[in-house]
């Protein structure tokens, strides 16, 4: 009978099937890259060719070896560095920096979800092919997703996390309103909740609504009024309950936490990374390390908040804050990733000017780490940490087609990861400075 009924099914799409309209597929392109960065062996090759078909690399090799077949465009980038399209795995693309304090009671959810656009085109534009967005209000995160991916605008590939979930008060929370003009938890999409099951609800919520990730507070922020940036705040109990639901439903997991207990209660519960992880101690380090975890440390942000976080409307208790932990922060990346913890290349972009996510990669290797491992943070690591090892962040035959490349050598001077030449994603061209 089951058979039967596959049989007639079969019957009915395979009709269907040959009258639907092929995807216009691009033309297929050749680029020819003098440098090309391979982040995977730690490598530079000379010399090379890259096949591009129908969104994916099809062919890599030294130019000769590889024939572009006919008809194709030609691409050429023989002066510049290749690489593969860049990862950042935490930013608030629907959130600008001038919103901070007072001035984020101000922004309503459709002005989010438009900002969202246009930061997802500036985001693509600097280099990043793909994001992780862990924080956005109403969803928008998800509807920028799904626009993008159906092509109707210009971004990143993205994986969201809708809003985060936290303890009432907490860094999640509003705290700037008196309670008769709260934002009342009446069941809407927020991530307040204050129990183990509480915390399960919600988590059940945002793989409801079409959430990539799950992101939590663990403990207080620096941009979050009332609390205290290391201070814990939720029960090992509420950590534990929030991972295992999340697992179940096929989502990783993210942490927000700046404090050394919060850290370490997080990777006891089995989070896939810890965001900031500015306080982190010995012993958070060695937990990291043994369980795989990753440390999304985003110390670019101390200069920015510093300098222009007053005219951005941050208030006087966060400037506090983040000068407690700000410098720390660059210590403990230091520290950590000299003892071999696993590192992703995480931002906090929204916090900062989205675009300026390459800005980062100085800091990180005045801070410890070589260019080329400043590279592999944000490429095959980012990529690991996302699950997609299988299809970004190498330049290598089935893999998305998501190309960029610089003027200059960016293994000499990092600094030439801020102005991108060309970036290509999913084998269509965003950016080709006359290329
Ligand atoms: N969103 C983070 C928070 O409010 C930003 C922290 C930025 N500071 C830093 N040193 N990384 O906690």
């Amino acid at each position: 009978m089951r058979r039967l009924a596959c049989l007639s099914l079969a019957l009915i799409a395979a009709p269907l099937l040959a009258h639907a309209e092929p995807p216009a597929a691009p033309p297929p392109v050749a680029i020819h890259a003098g440098r090309l960065i391979d982040p995977a062996s730690g490598r530079t090759l000379l010399d090379q060719v890259i096949l591009v078909q129908g969104g994916r690399i099809t062919a890599v090799g030294p130019s000769g070896t590889v024939t572009p077949p006919a008809g194709a465009r030609l691409v050429d980038l023989s002066a510049d560095t290749v690489l593969p399209g860049l990862v950042d795995v935490h930013t608030h693309l629907t959130s600008n920096p001038e919103e901070s304090g007072a001035n984020s009671l101000t922004v309503s959810t459709p002005q989010e979800a438009i900002t969202g656009v246009v930061n997802a085109k500036k985001t693509l534009e600097a280099g990043f092919t793909t994001v992780r967005n862990v924080g956005a209000g109403g969803f928008t995160d998800v509807a920028l997703r799904d626009a993008i991916n159906d092509g109707e605008v210009p971004g990143p590939r993205m994986q969201v996390s809708g809003p985060p979930l936290g303890a009432t008060g907490g860094h999640a929370d509003e705290n700037l309103l008196p309670w008769e003009a709260r934002h009342a938890d009446d069941g809407g999409p927020s991530g307040i909740a204050d129990s183990p099951w509480g915390f399960r609800a919600k988590v059940r919520q945002n793989a409801k609504y079409g959430v990539d990730v799950i992101k939590f507070m663990a403990s207080g922020g620096v941009l979050s009024h009332g609390d205290s940036v290391g201070g814990q705040q939720l029960t090992q109990e509420e950590m534990d309950a929030i991972v295992s639901e999340a697992h179940m439903w096929g989502r990783k997991v993210a942490t927000h936490a700046h404090g050394t207990e919060a850290i370490k209660a997080a990777i006891r519960a089995g989070v896939d990374s810890v965001e900031h992880a500015s306080l982190i101690d010995d012993e958070g380090i060695r937990m990291a390390k043994a369980k795989g975890v990753y440390l999304d440390m985003d110390i670019y942000d101390d200069d920015y908040i510093l300098s222009d976080g007053a005219k951005n409307g941050v208030e006087e208790s966060s400037l506090a804050k983040e000068r407690q932990v700000g410098r720390l922060q660059r210590e403990n990346f230091q520290k950590a990733w000299k003892a071999g913890a696993k590192m992703a290349f995480a931002t906090d972009a929204g916090v900062y000017p989205h675009g300026w996510n390459a800005k980062q990669f100085k800091t990180m290797v005045d801070w410890g780490m070589t260019p080329m491992q400043a590279i592999q943070s944000a490429t095959t690591s980012a990529a690991d940490l996302l699950g997609w090892s299988d299809r970004i962040g190498r330049i290598a035959p089935g893999y998305y087609a998501d190309i960029v490349a610089v003027e200059g050598d960016p293994l000499k001077d990092v600094t030439t990861l801020q102005h991108m030449a060309f970036v290509m994603k999913g084998g269509e061209i965003y950016k080709s400075g006359g290329r």
